[in-house]
């Protein structure tokens, strides 16, 4: 693929674009198969009507449940790809994640782990039963900058580190988004005919809720963040910020509950304001409504005893916290 070229969302003609997409998949392929995974968010999404477009039944989509999801979404979207006509079968693989998180406390060998269970374990596994030679996936543009800056491993992002994926997990891998940035990912996938709550949706990181757990993602540390992700999210809709999310600190903190000292977990709420992702500052939030958050936080997310908000800009913040 060598140099990426951008194509900016100002003026980006969404009907010959997904006519030369839709092209490109089907010549590739060929009259073989394709398989690619699902997550819900808006580039995967894309992508997913996209190959269904060019190879139809050809094209296999999986929805990989690895035990770091928020509340309820594997169910959620298969459902909602139901009612658009694609069908997507649920994968449990919630074991390996967690088998290869064990004990990894380190930010990105936490992210190496995820990738390698999720391409070479997980989908390897599918790939060897099928037919498919390919694995259509939406990366975008941000995913490469950020990876090859180095500021932040995507997990998604192979050619530009050196990694041959034929090589490496036995399948070669087709972008049809990579040129773009999310904002014209979100302008196709409307004109792919995709609800509003998917092309308007609010992003969410690869490594799902791993990446807002400082510490090892154990499954009782997950369940905790999506608890707090599911109040955040809630309470913090109605802010049109760019994006919002509880983070699990890793530290005990001393706290009291009932007249007695109770050792707990701290969590960090982040919302930013935010065009691209590239630059981020935290969104000016009412206190009444961080007040509310907080009493939500201590009596609803079992061992929280503390909760803080995030003050500080990207850079140097990220916005995920690993
Ligand atoms: P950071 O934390 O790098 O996040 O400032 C920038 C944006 O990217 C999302 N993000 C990811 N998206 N795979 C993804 O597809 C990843 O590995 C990943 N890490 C971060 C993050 O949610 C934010 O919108």
């Amino acid at each position: 693929m060598g140099q990426v070229t951008e194509i900016k969302s100002k003026g980006l003609n969404t009907k010959e674009f997904i006519k030369k997409k839709v092209e490109e998949i089907a010549d590739t392929v060929g009259d073989g198969e394709a398989i690619n995974a699902l997550s819900g968010g808006v580039d995967s999404s894309a992508v997913t009507i996209l190959g269904h477009k060019a190879l139809g039944k050809r094209l296999k989509t999986y929805f990989i449940n690895n035990g770091l999801m928020r509340k309820d979404e594997p169910e959620k979207i298969v459902s909602l790809f139901k009612k658009l006509g694609v069908s997507v079968e649920i994968i449990d693989a919630q074991e390996n994640f967690f088998k290869a998180l064990k004990g990894i406390t380190d930010p990105e060998q936490k992210r190496e782990a995820i990738t390698q269970t999720f391409y070479k374990d997980v989908f390897g596994g599918i790939v060897r039963e099928s037919k498919a030679k390919y694995l259509l996936q939406g990366t975008i543009l941000t995913d490469i900058d950020e990876t090859v800056a180095g500021i932040k491993r995507q997990h998604n992002v192979f050619e530009q580190l050196g990694i041959d994926p034929q090589k490496a997990f036995g399948y070669k891998i087709i972008e049809p988004v990579v040129q773009l940035r999310k904002d014209g990912v979100r302008v196709i996938a409307e004109a792919l005919g995709l609800p509003k709550s998917i092309f308007a949706r609010m992003p969410f990181p690869g490594p799902a809720l791993s990446a807002r757990v400082i510490g090892e993602a154990t499954p009782e540390r997950i369940e905790k963040v999506r608890k707090a992700t599911q109040i955040v999210e809630e309470e913090l809709a109605s802010q049109k910020a760019f994006q919002y999310m509880a983070i699990l600190h890793n530290d005990r903190v001393t706290g009291m509950r009932d007249g007695k000292r109770e050792f707990g977990n701290q969590i960090e709420i982040r919302c930013w304001d935010s065009v691209d992702a590239r630059k981020a500052t935290p969104t000016k939030i009412p206190y009444g409504v961080l007040t509310k958050l907080a009493n939500r936080m201590v009596t609803e997310v079992p061992g929280v005893v503390s909760v803080t908000y995030n003050i500080a800009s990207k850079p140097p913040s990220t916005m995920e916290a690993v």
